[in-house]
This record gives C-alpha cells, structure tokens and sequence, in this order.
C-alpha cells in the first residue's frame, strides 16, 4: 500500500476533478465559447467578402444577417447553448451552383479565420470535422 500525506492526496483529486472536468468540456467551451466564435466569423466574413474567388457569390448578402446565422450554427454545431434558425445547408445554398472547387476556397478561408482568432491547431481540426461533410449539400461537380 502507498502512504501518501493529506496534501498529496488533495492534489491528486484536485488534479483528478480538473483532468475530469476538462474532458467533459464541449467543443464550444474548449473553443472559447461565443466570444470566439464571433471573432472566428468576423474574420471569416471579412476573408470571403475580400476573396476574388468567392466574392462574387456574396453581392447580395446582407451580412449582419449572415454574420449572427454563422455564429448560431457554429455555436450550435460545437454543442453551446444557441439554436441555428436559419434554412438547413442544402435549402440554403441550392441554386447557387457552388463548386467543390469553390467548398475547398470557402474551407481554406475557415481555416485562416480560425489562425485568425487563435484557435489552437487541435480545435481547428475539430471544427474542421464537424463542416466539412457539409461540402456534399453545398456543393457540386
Ligand atoms: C460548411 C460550409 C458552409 C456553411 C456552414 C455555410 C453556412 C451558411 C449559412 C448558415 C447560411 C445562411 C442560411 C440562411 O440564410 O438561412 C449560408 C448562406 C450562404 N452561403 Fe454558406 N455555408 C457554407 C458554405 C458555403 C460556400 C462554399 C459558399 C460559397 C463559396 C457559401 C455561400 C453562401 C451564400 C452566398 C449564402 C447566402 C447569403 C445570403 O443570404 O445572401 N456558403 N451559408
């Protein structure tokens, strides 16, 4: 049997209560709750209005609207508390005839938004997983 004093043991469950309590965190809380997932959307906003690639597909946009759509379905996706009431991915993007070519822009400005915001490696990829089978309703070639 190992001897430990009181203090040892405090330590050891503290540290087990935190390592427990961290591992039930949500997406949305390790990413930083809304206020990351605000300036991840500005900054993917700003990214994909400025895209020559892209662009052209958002001159009618009003984005306010589409700045808080993001944010809610961002926050809802990653399990925080917010509901996405916006239309559903396919509804939202038919007609457009967006190219998986133009998905794979659309991703690689995500990505840059995220280094934008300084979500760490590990939680892009997270993200990453939960939008990227959406390129199937969004997309076609
Ligand atoms: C996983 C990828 C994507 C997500 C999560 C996403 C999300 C959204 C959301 C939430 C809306 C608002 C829907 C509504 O009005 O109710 C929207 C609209 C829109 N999306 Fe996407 N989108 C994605 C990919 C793309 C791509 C690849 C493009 C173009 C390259 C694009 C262009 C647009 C445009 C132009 C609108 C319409 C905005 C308006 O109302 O004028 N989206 N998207």
């Amino acid at each position: 049997m190992i001897k430990m004093n009181k203090q040892t043991m405090v330590f050891l469950i503290l540290t087990l209560v935190t390592v427990t309590a961290h591992s039930e965190d949500s997406l949305y809380q390790q990413l930083g709750g809304k206020p990351a997932i605000e300036k991840i959307t500005k900054h993917l906003l700003d990214r994909l209005l400025n895209n020559e690639k892209i662009n052209f597909l958002f001159k009618e946009t009003e984005r306010d609207d589409l700045h808080i759509k993001i944010v809610d379905q961002i926050c809802m996706e990653t399990g925080g508390p917010c509901k996405y009431e916006g239309l559903d991915m396919v509804e939202a993007h038919s007609g457009m005839n967006i190219k998986y070519s133009e998905f794979d822009i659309f991703v690689e400005d995500f990505i840059l938004a995220m280094e934008d915001a300084e979500i760490p490696f590990r939680l892009q990829n997270k993200v990453l997983a939960i939008f990227a089978p959406m390129r199937e309703d969004v997309s076609y070639e």
